[in-house]
């Protein structure tokens, strides 16, 4: 998996301009070297992605937080000693290094230590910052695999580092520590109890932020087909309507459903963390069978159950038209 000379062409493509695939634990990202403007305008481009929606900035150790940041809290220390390398993102008022390219022009800057071994040896080779968005079409579900990545972006990336399936399949948990009170500006891999425990009392989830967040507007992390909702024993009656509507339904959920022989089952099991492992690859599954509706059932709202039924809130919201 750790394969050095394909590291080696990694960082020589980052240090000359180049837009890669990265794998990490929560999902692939688009990465280009954070401290040169026009390929990080590149990664906007190939994303389709507003420009003005900043950049997650990732790092090879907690030691480059300074160069990056200013006016740390002791919280940020704290979190990022407990939990990076990992699925948690902080953002803290940023230095001259993360510029408006990649910040939005905002005043702040968010920062992660991924938790995967191939995109620690590219940082740590690199020597610097790198910003990586997911590796999706704006507004898409996030790739978890390599393979998922050369379906969407194909030609447009200069390389896809295969790094196997990501082990936490939801995006990282972004805490903004950047004034005031700590917040949860996404919830993700890392759940909200681990965050509270570590900082020794409750953190809101503050939904609507002062800031962009893509992955916060309602209709995102979208796959083609319509997607429903089903708490843990609605699914059967939602499906059986839906059906007899004409609809051809598939459905997401765990092996203990009971469905008609001839609905087709894409395995998501019940515990939170395994949902969150496989949800966006069965999105992606499901997708390509052409069903006009996907059933989904809803994980426990515990652990990374909060995370996973926030993407599925969001794929299931209203759709503005793609571009
Ligand atoms: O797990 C992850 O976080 C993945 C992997 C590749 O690291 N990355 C990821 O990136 O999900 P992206 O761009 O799809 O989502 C990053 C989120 C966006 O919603 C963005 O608006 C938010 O982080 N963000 C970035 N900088 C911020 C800032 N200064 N303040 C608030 N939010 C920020
Ligand atoms: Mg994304």
């Amino acid at each position: 998996m750790l394969n050095p000379e394909l590291v080696e062409r990694a960082v020589e493509l980052l240090r000359h301009g180049g837009v890669i695939a990265l794998p990490t634990e929560t999902v692939y990202g688009l990465a280009a070297n954070a401290e040169d403007e026009l390929a990080v305008r590149r990664v906007f481009a190939i994303k389709g992605r507003p420009a003005t929606h900043p950049l997650i900035v990732h790092l090879s150790g907690a030691e480059h937080l300074s160069s990056w940041a200013r006016d740390i809290p002791d919280a940020a220390h704290r979190l990022a000693e407990a939990f990076w390398p990992g699925p948690l993102t902080l953002v803290l008022p940023r230095t001259p290094r993360a510029t408006d390219a990649v910040t939005g022009g905002q005043d702040t800057v968010a920062l992660r230590v991924p938790g995967h071994p191939v995109a620690l040896a590219v940082l740590k080779a690199l020597g610097g910052g790198v910003a990586a968005p997911s590796a999706n079409r704006f507004g898409r579900v996030s790739p978890t695999t390599a393979e998922h990545v050369r379906a969407d972006l194909g030609a447009d990336v200069d390389l896809v580092l295969d790094g196997g399936p990501s082990t936490v399949g939801v995006e990282s948990t972004i805490v903004d520590l950047s004034s005031g009170a700590p917040a949860i500006l996404r919830p993700g891999g890392l759940s909200a109890e681990d965050v509270e425990r570590v900082l020794g009392h409750p953190v809101p989830v503050r939904a609507v932020s002062k800031v962009r967040v893509s992955g916060s507007l309602a209709s995102h992390y979208a796959p083609r087909a319509g997607v429903v909702l089903a708490e843990p024993g609605e699914a059967g009656a939602r499906v059986r309507a839906l059906r007899e509507q004409g609809l051809r339904v598939g459905v997401l959920g765990p092996e203990s459903l009971e469905l008609p022989p001839d609905v087709p089952r894409f395995d998501v099991p019940e515990d939170p963390t395994g949902a969150a492992r496989v949800l966006y690859a069965r999105l992606r599954e499901a997708d390509e069978r052409g069903h006009d509706v996907l059933v989904v059932c809803l994980p426990a709202a515990s652990g990374l159950g909060i995370a996973v039924r926030d993407r599925l809130s969001r794929a299931a919201a209203p759709r503005d038209p793609q571009p």
